[in-house]
C-alpha cells in the first residue's frame, strides 16, 4: 500500500526550499541541531520516569549513538528518550515548532544572501539535516508504547508516515542518507571534532560507532566510544569551562544562537543550595512579546531534568533570560504545583533575580558608558564608524544591549517594588541632551540649579517627541528632559514617581513650574504679558470651545508655540489614555487643557481681535485652528479634518496678496 505523502505546513517548505539550496558554509551544525534534540528527549524521558518508571522499562540506559557507516553512505543518530508517536513525528517534524526556526522565518527576506545567514543566526532546528542530506529516515517509538513509526522525507515533495515493522524499543532513530558533497561527516575524527565543539556539553553519554570506508583495509572498525565528558556543564568548576563551551551550552539551553551578553555561574549553599548557570541573551528573542513567552531556565533536581515550565523561577521582566538550576535541597518527584508556590523557589527566585541583576549592573559599570553611544534613533555611530571588530566579537556593550532588551526590563520598574532601587540604576533613557542615553544619576547630576524634579514627555518616538512645544520653556531654562517612548513608561512611572528624592514631572499633564530655574542667558519677564486683553482673549477661547476642553489657560511651558495641549492634573497622562481606550479599557478621553502662549505674535493678534465684536467669526474660527493644531502635536485625532483645512486653507489666503 502506498504512502501517503503529506505536504509539510508552508513555513517548513519555505525554511526547507532555503536551506536544501544552502551553500551554508557551517553545514556541520545539523549534528549539534540532532544531539540537541536527542539530549532533550532523554531529557524529558528521565522527569517523565519519575512518575513513571516503568516508561523506562528492563532499560534505563540513556545515551545517544552516532553510527557512520561510509558503505552504505547512511548516518544515523539514535537516542533511548522520550520518542514520539504518529501524530507527534507529524506534528513536530511538518510544521515548524515554536523554536529558534520560527524566528528564521519572521526573518526572512526573500533576498537569499541575506536569508543565508540567518540559517547561523538562528538555526533550523531538526530542518538543518537538508544541508547535508538527500533523504532523512525517521523512526521512532514512543516510550511506553510498543508501536513504532517511520517518517521519511527528501525535504522537498512533503513526508511519508508508516508503521515501523521492526520497531525501536523506545526512543529515536535520525537516518540521513548523506549527499555526495557531505561524506565528511561520515569520518570518525571529522564527527569527533564535531561534538567536541558544538556538544561536549551535552549530559547524555555521546557513543561514536563509525564502520571503515569500504576497501580501507587499514582502519579497523572503531569500538564505540564515548566522545564527550557527558558531565553536567553547570557542575563542572568554572575555571575548567572554556567561553566556547559556555557559549554552546547558551546555544543549547537558549534554543539561540547569539553571543549571551552575561552569564552568572554560582552554587548556592546553606539554607538553600544550588548550582545556577544563567545567560542573558545579546539580543531580543522574538518571541519577547508574545503573551506565552516564559523565561528560559530548565530546573534539575541533582542533575534530573524536572521541568522547564516553572514560571515562578523567575520574574516575568527576566523571561529573556535561559539556563540551569539545579537544585539539592528538592524532592525529585515534586509536583509542579508544590514547586510553583514552595518556599525553595520563592527564595531561589529572590536570589536568582539579584544575581542577574547585579551582574547586569556590573556589565553597565564596565562599560562605563556616558550618553556618547547613538540610542539608534536613525543616527549612525558618532562620526559613523562601524564598531571595531574586536568589539562586534565581545557582543554589543551595554548601551547596545539596553537598546534591545531595556524596554522589558522597565517591565520590573512596574511590577517588582524589591528591586526597584537596582533597576533604576540599571536603566537608561533617551533625552533632549543629545542622541545618546543617559543614567538617571547622570541626569540628577547635571540639573539645573533650582531645578528640583526629573522632566520627562512620554509619546510615540523620542525622535518627534524631540519637537514638542511643551518642552519650550525647559529647554529655554537649558533643562534636560527624558524622552520616554516605550509603551512601559506610561505605567512604570506613575508607579515609581521618584528618584533619590526627585520626582518625576511629566511636561504633558498638570502645572508645571519651572519659575525658580532662571532661563539661560536671560531673565525671565513676569507675567506682565498676561494683561487684560489676553486674558479676555482666553475667557472668550475658553467659552468658544465649550465642552472641547477642559480649560484655556495661560501657558508657562511654552516659548516659539502658540499653544499646546495639557492633560488634567488629576487625569491620566495623553498616551496612556489613549492606551487604555486603546485596548477597551477606557470608554472616553478625558478633555484636555489648551494652554496659550501670551507671547506669541499671532496670540498678540488675537487678543487685539477679542476687543473688536466684527472679529468675532474669525476669532471663532482661529481658536479652532489652534485647537485642531493643538491635538495634531499632540498625536490625538481631529474630530473634523475637512472643518479644519477648510479654515487653514482661508487663513492662508487671508495672508496673501488679493488675487488680481
Ligand atoms: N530525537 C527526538 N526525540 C523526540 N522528539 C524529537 C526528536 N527530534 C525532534 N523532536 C521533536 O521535534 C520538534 C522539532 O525539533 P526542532 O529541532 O526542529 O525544534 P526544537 O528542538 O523544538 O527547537 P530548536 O529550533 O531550538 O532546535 C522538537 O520540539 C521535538 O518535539
Ligand atoms: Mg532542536
Amino acid at each position: 500500500m502506498d504512502e501517503v505523502v503529506q505536504p509539510f505546513e508552508a513555513d517548513v517548505g519555505r525554511v526547507l526550499e532555503i536551506v536544501i539550496n544552502s551553500l551554508y558554509k557551517e553545514r556541520a551544525i545539523f549534528l549539534r541541531e540532532l544531539i540537541s534534540n536527542a539530549s532533550d528527549a532523554c531529557d524529558k524521558l528521565r522527569y517523565e520516569s519519575l512518575s513513571k518508571p516503568e516508561l523506562l522499562g528492563a532499560d534505563p540506559k540513556l545515551e545517544i549513538r552516532i553510527l557512520a557507516d561510509p558503505g552504505a553512505n547512511l548516518l544515523t543518530v539514535v537516542d533511548d528518550g522520550i520518542g514520539m508517536d504518529k501524530d507527534e513525528l507529524a506534528a513536530n517534524l511538518g510544521t515548524i515548532a515554536r523554536s529558534g526556526t520560527a524566528r528564521f522565518v519572521q526573518e526572512l527576506t526573500g533576498d537569499r544572501a541575506k536569508d543565508l545567514k540567518l540559517i547561523g543566526q538562528f538555526g533550523v532546528g531538526f530542518y538543518s539535516v537538508f544541508m547535508v542530506a538527500d533523504k532523512v529516515v525517521v523512526r521512532s517509538t514512543r516510550a511506553g508504547q510498543s508501536r513504532g513509526w517511520v517518517w521519511a522525507s527528501d525535504g522537498k515533495s512533503g513526508f511519508t508516515i508508516k508503521e515501523d515493522d521492526q520497531p525501536l524499543p523506545r526512543g529515536t532513530a535520525v537516518t540521513l542518507h548523506l549527499k555526495e558533497d557531505a561524506k565528511e561527516f561520515l569520518d570518525a575524527a571529522r564527527i569527533r571534532e564535531i561534538v567536541r565543539t558544538y556538544s561536549d556539553h551535552v549530559a547524555f553519554p555521546i557513543i561514536l560507532e563509525a564502520k571503515p570506508r569500504p576497501g580501507d583495509t587499514k582502519t579497523k572498525a572503531h569500538e564505540p566510544q564515548q566522545i564527550n565528558s557527558a558531565s553536567a556543564l553547570w557542575a563542572r568548576p568554572r575555571s575548567e569551562i572554556t567561553e566556547e563551551q559556555y557559549r554552546e551550552f547558551y546555544h543549547h539551553v537558549g534554543h539561540t544562537f547569539d553571543e549571551p551578553f552575561a552569564r552568572v555561574h554560582f552554587t548556592a549553599e546553606g539554607t538553600l543550595s544550588y548550582t545556577a548557570l544563567l545567560f542573558v541573551p545579546s539580543h531580543r528573542p522574538f518571541d519577547l512579546y508574545d503573551p506565552k513567552r516564559r523565561h528560559g531556565v530548565r530546573l534539575y533536581v541533582r542533575r534530573v531534568f524536572i521541568t522547564d515550565q516553572l514560571e515562578e523561577l523567575l520574574p516575568r521582566y527576566l523571561r529573556f533570560v535561559s539556563g540551569v538550576v539545579d537544585s539539592e535541597d528538592l524532592q525529585l518527584n515534586v509536583s509542579r504545583e508544590t514547586l510553583q508556590h514552595g518556599v525553595v523557589v520563592q527564595k531561589m527566585r529572590k536570589q536568582l533575580t539579584k544575581r542577574i541583576l547585579d551582574e547586569l549592573a556590573r556589565k553597565a559599570a564596565e562599560a562605563g558608558e556616558g550618553g556618547s553611544v547613538p540610542t539608534g534613533e536613525g543616527e549612525a555611530r558618532p562620526n559613523g564608524e562601524a564598531k571595531p571588530e574586536e568589539q562586534k566579537s565581545k557582543g554589543p556593550s551595554y548601551l547596545e544591549w539596553w537598546a534591545e532588551l531595556g524596554p522589558v526590563l522597565k517591565e520590573g520598574l512596574f511590577e517588582d517594588a524589591e528591586n526597584r532601587a537596582k533597576l533604576l540604576e540599571l536603566a537608561r533613557f533617551k533625552s533632549t541632551r543629545g542622541p545618546g542615553w543617559v543614567s538617571l544619576a547622570e541626569y540628577v547630576g547635571r540639573m539645573r540649579p533650582g531645578q528640583d524634579a526629573i522632566l520627562y514627555v512620554t509619546g510615540e518616538s523620542a525622535e518627534a517627541l524631540r519637537s514638542s512645544p511643551q518642552l519650550e520653556a525647559a529647554l529655554a531654562k537649558g533643562c534636560e528632559v527624558l524622552l520616554l517612548d516605550d509603551p512601559v513608561d506610561e505605567f512604570w512611572v506613575p508607579e515609581v514617581r521618584e528618584y533619590e528624592g526627585k520626582k518625576f514631572v511629566s511636561l504633558t499633564k498638570g502645572e508645571v513650574d519651572l519659575s525658580r530655574i532662571p532661563d539661560e542667558g536671560k531673565i525671565e519677564t513676569p507675567d506682565e504679558l498676561w494683561d487684560d486683553s489676553f486674558k479676555k482673549l482666553l475667557a472668550k477661547m475658553k467659552s468658544l470651545l465649550g465642552e472641547e476642553v477642559k480649560d484655556v489657560r495661560p501657558s508657562k511651558r511654552l516659548r516659539e508655540s502658540a499653544v499646546c495641549l495639557v492633560a488634567d492634573e488629576q487625569g491620566l497622562d495623553f498616551r496612556l489614555e489613549r492606551f487604555l481606550k486603546q485596548h477597551h479599557q477606557l470608554d472616553r478621553l478625558s478633555k484636555p487643557i489648551l494652554e496659550v502662549n501670551g507671547r506669541h505674535e499671532l496670540v498678540r493678534r488675537m487678543a487685539a481681535m477679542a476687543a473688536d465684536p466684527a472679529m468675532e467669526q474669525d476669532l471663532a474660527e482661529l481658536t479652532r485652528l489652534l485647537l485642531d493644531q493643538a491635538r495634531i502635536v499632540q498625536g490625538e485625532p481631529i474630530p473634523d479634518p475637512g472643518a479644519f483645512s477648510r479654515r487653514m486653507s482661508a487663513f492662508l489666503a487671508k495672508g496673501l496678496p488679493a488675487a488680481a
